[in-house]
C-alpha cells in the first residue's frame, strides 16, 4: 500500500525515482510525485498512474542528484495532485514521502495551525512536513534530530523519508511498523518499500527495523539510530532477487505470466522439503517446533483475503491428515474480538507480502498472550516473517499482480507438507497413504502444466460469463474454500459481483438467485460427495442456471448436466485445491480483459495492504 523510492549520489536522481515508482506501483496507484533538491526543493505530482507524472517530469526536466518519490493508495484525503506525495513544511524546504497512518493527525495539524503553519493538503502526511520545520527552527538541531523529535509525537504506523533544502546532501529514513529498505551503492544510497526498486541498483541492502532512524549521506557511512538515540550496526544482506523476475516476462500481464508459473513456483516450494522416490517430506522451519504444535491445544491459522483462503483449505488438511485441531479467524477478527488464547496455542500466519496491517496486529496481540506464532509467508525479511517465532518461506518469488495466484498455490503446498509432514509425525497416516500422498505431492505441478494447456478452452467459456453481473461459485469438502477464493478472483479483477458457498448451501438460500443469467460454477471433482453434487448440479440447472463444471478427467454425468466443462488430471482428494483452482484464476483473468479492466491494477485495490 503505497511506494515509496528515494536516492542520493552523484547521478540525476528523477530518471531513478521514475523507474522505481514504476516497479511499485503495484501497491498504489491513484497518484503519484517526487521531490529533487537543486538549490531548491522542486516537488511535481500528479493524480492518476506514474505515466502521468512522467510525462510532467519530460515537460518540466527536474534536475538534481537527491530525491524523494511516492506512489499513492489514498487513505486520507482523495486521490488528488494535492493530496499526493512529496509533502513540503510552510516554509517549503522540507519535503517527506510516508506509507501508513498518523491516526493523531487531527490533534497535531490544529496544534500547528495555532503556531502558524499552512496546510495544503487534507494528509496525514503534511503534519509530520510541518512538525519537522517546528522542531528544527525551534531547536537549531540537524535533521535527523528533527525528525527524531517529531516522530516522538505521532502515533500510527510509518515509514518515512525526508529532504531538507538546508542540508543538501542528506536524507532521512525512518519507519515502524511499515518496512523500508536502503539499498547501498558506491557513494551513493537508495531507499524503497521493498526490494524491487533496488534490484537494478545494488544487490547490499540494510532492511530498517522498527523504530530505527537512518542518516543517508554520500561519502558517509550508513548511520542508523534507533528513536531512543542508541547507535545500530546496519546489517548488511545479500539481494536474492533477478530483475527478470520482476518483468512480464513476454506475457500480457503479471498475472497472466505468474499463473503459468505455477508449475515451477509449487516445484520450488517443495524443493527440499519433499523427496517422492525416497518417500519423505520435511519442513526445516517446524522441526524445533513439531511437538509443540502436535500437542498444542489447537493451531490458530490467520490471516486475509486469499491467504485466509488458503489457511481454510489448511484446516481442512491439517484435521484431516494429523487430526490436530484447528481453527482459521481472519486476522482483523482475531485481533479486536478478545479470544482466549495462551501459551498452549500455535497461530500460523499467511501472508503473501508479509506486510499486511491486519495480519501483523493480530500476530502482536497473541504473542502478548504467549502463543507460538508459526509464518508461512512469501516476502523474505518482511514484518510478519520477523515477528514470527518460526516459519516457512514459500518462495514463489515477487508476485507483481494484485490478484494473487502463484501464492496461493504455493501457500496450499506448503501447508499440505505440514499437514503430511505431521500427519506422519503423529501416526495418523497409513504408511501406504504417507507414500500415496507424497507420490501425488510430487505429480502436481505437472498436472498443473496439463490444466494450463487448456487456457483457450478456458478462455472461449470466458466469453459466456463477460456480461454477467452476478456469479456463483459452489464446492463441496475440500472444494469450498477454493469456490470461496474463486469468487474472490472474479470480483477483485474484472467486478463481477460473485458469491462463494458450499455447495449443499445453495438449497437455504441462495438458490433463489437462480435464472437464466446467473452462471453458475461447480467445482465437482470430489468422489466423497459426488453424487450429492450431482443433485445440487440438477437443482441448478432445473431452474434454467447456466453450469460451468470443473470435473475430474473421463467424467460423463455432470458433464452431460453442465453447458461447459472443464477437466482436470485425477488428484487424491486433500490435493484438489492445487489443481482445482487454476481453471478458475484463468476463467476471472480472461473475464476481467474481455471486459477491459486493468487486471494487474484493479480499482481500489493495492498489493500490500498496510493499514488497517
Ligand atoms: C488477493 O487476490 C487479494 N488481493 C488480497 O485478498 C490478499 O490476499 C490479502 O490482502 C492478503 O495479503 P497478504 O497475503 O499479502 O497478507
Amino acid at each position: 500500500m503505497c511506494g515509496i523510492v528515494a536516492y542520493v549520489g552523484s547521478k540525476e536522481a528523477s530518471p531513478i525515482l521514475l523507474h522505481g515508482l514504476k516497479r511499485l506501483e503495484y501497491r498504489g496507484y491513484d497518484s503519484a510525485g517526487i521531490a529533487v533538491l537543486n538549490d531548491q526543493v522542486n516537488v511535481l505530482k500528479k493524480k492518476g498512474k506514474v505515466d502521468e507524472l512522467k510525462k510532467l517530469t519530460q515537460k518540466l526536466k527536474p534536475t538534481g542528484t537527491l530525491g524523494i518519490g511516492h506512489t499513492r493508495w489514498a487513505t486520507h484525503g482523495a486521490p488528488s495532485d494535492v493530496n499526493a506525495h512529496p509533502h513540503t513544511s510552510t516554509d517549503g524546504k522540507i519535503a517527506l514521502v510516508h506509507n501508513g497512518i498518523f491516526e493523531n493527525c487531527d490533534t497535531l495539524r490544529s496544534a500547528l495551525q495555532k503556531l502558524g503553519h499552512t496546510f495544503r493538503s487534507e494528509t496525514d502526511t503534511e503534519v509530520l512536513a510541518h512538525l519537522i520545520q517546528e522542531y528544527k527552527s525551534r531547536y537549531n538541531v540537524p535533521l535527523e534530530e528533527s525528525v527524531r523529535l517529531a516522530l516522538e509525537k505521532v502515533v500510527g504506523a510509518y515509514a518515512i523519508v525526508v529532504m531538507d533544502q538546508d542540508e543538501p546532501n542528506k536524507l532521512i529514513a525512518a519507519r515502524k511498523a511499515s518496512p523500508l529498505v536502503i539499498g547501498l551503492g558506491k557513494n551513493e544510497f537508495y531507499v524503497a518499500s521493498d526490494a524491487t526498486p533496488l534490484v537494478e541498483h545494488t544487490r547490499e541492502v540494510v532492511y530498517l527495523q522498527d523504530e530505527e532512524i537512518a542518516v543517508l549521506e554520500p561519502g558517509q557511512k550508513l548511520s542508523i539510530k534507533t528513536f531512543r538515540n542508541e547507535p545500530q550496526k546496519p546489517a548488511i544482506v545479500e539481494l536474492d532477487m533477478e530483475i527478470e523476475e520482476l518483468e512480464k516476462g513476454g506475457f500480457p500481464h503479471f498475472m497472466l505470466k505468474e499463473i503459468h508459473q505455477q508449475p515451477d513456483t509449487i516445484a520450488d516450494c517443495m524443493r527440499g522439503r519433499l523427496n517422492a522416490k525416497e518417500v519423505w517430506t520435511r519442513l526445516g522451519g517446524m522441526e524445533t517446533y513439531r511437538e509443540r504444535m502436535m500437542n498444542a491445544n489447537r493451531l490458530i491459522i490467520t490471516g486475509c483475503g486469499t491467504s485466509w483462503h488458503a489457511g481454510l483449505i489448511g484446516e481442512y488438511l491439517i484435521e484431516d491428515l494429523a487430526r490436530i485441531p484447528v481453527e482459521v479467524e481472519y486476522a482483523s477478527e482475531l485481533r479486536y474480538r478478545n479470544p482466549v488464547i495462551n501459551s498452549g496455542d500455535v497461530v500460523i500466519a499467511l501472508s503473501q507480502s508479509g506486510e499486511t496491517a491486519d495480519t501483523l496486529a493480530a500476530l502482536q496481540h497473541v504473542k502478548e498472550k504467549g502463543a507460538l506464532i508459526y509464518g508461512i509467508v512469501n516476502a523474505v525479511g518482511s514484518s510478519i516473517a520477523r515477528i514470527t517465532d518460526a516459519g516457512s518461506y514459500i518462495h514463489a518469488g515477487p508476485e507483481i499482480g494484485v490478484a494473487s495466484t502463484k501464492a496461493f498455490t504455493a501457500q496450499l503446498t506448503l501447508l499440505s507438507l505440514m499437514a503430511i509432514t505431521l500427519g506422519k509425525a503423529n501416526n495418523t497416516l497409513h504408511p501406504e497413504y504417507y507414500k500415496e500422498l507424497v507420490k501425488e505431492l510430487g505429480e502436481i505441478p505437472n498436472k498443473v502444466r496439463n490444466i494450463l494447456a487448456k487456457d483457450e478452452t478456458i478462455k472461449q467459456i470466458a466469453a459466456s460469463i463477460k456480461d454477467a453481473s452476478n456469479a456463483l461459485y459452489l464446492g463441496r469438502g475440500y472444494n469450498f474454500p477454493v469456490a470461496l477464493e474463486g469468487a474472490l478472483k472474479l470480483k477483485e479483477i474484472s467486478y463481477i459481483h460473485a458469491e462463494g458457498y458450499p455447495a449443499a448451501e445453495m438449497k437455504h438460500g441462495p438458490i433463489a438467485l437462480i435464472d437464466e443469467n446467473m452462471p453458475v460454477i461447480v467445482l465437482a471433482t470430489n468422489l466423497s460427495a459426488y453424487d450429492k453434487i450431482v443433485s445440487n448440479v440438477q437443482e441448478v440447472k432445473a431452474r434454467k442456471g447456466m453450469v460451468i463444471s470443473v470435473v475430474t478427467e473421463g467424467d460423463k454425468r455432470i458433464k452431460q448436466l453442465s453447458d461447459y466443462t472443464i477437466e482436470i488430471p485425477r488428484t487424491i482428494e486433500p490435493l484438489t485445491p492445487l489443481l482445482s483452482v487454476i481453471p478458475l484464476q484463468l476463467l476471472s483473468y480472461h473475464v476481467a480483459v474481455m471486459r477491459d479492466c486493468n487486471v494487474d491494477q484493479p480499482r481500489n485495490l493495492a498489493k500490500s495492504v498496510t493499514v488497517e
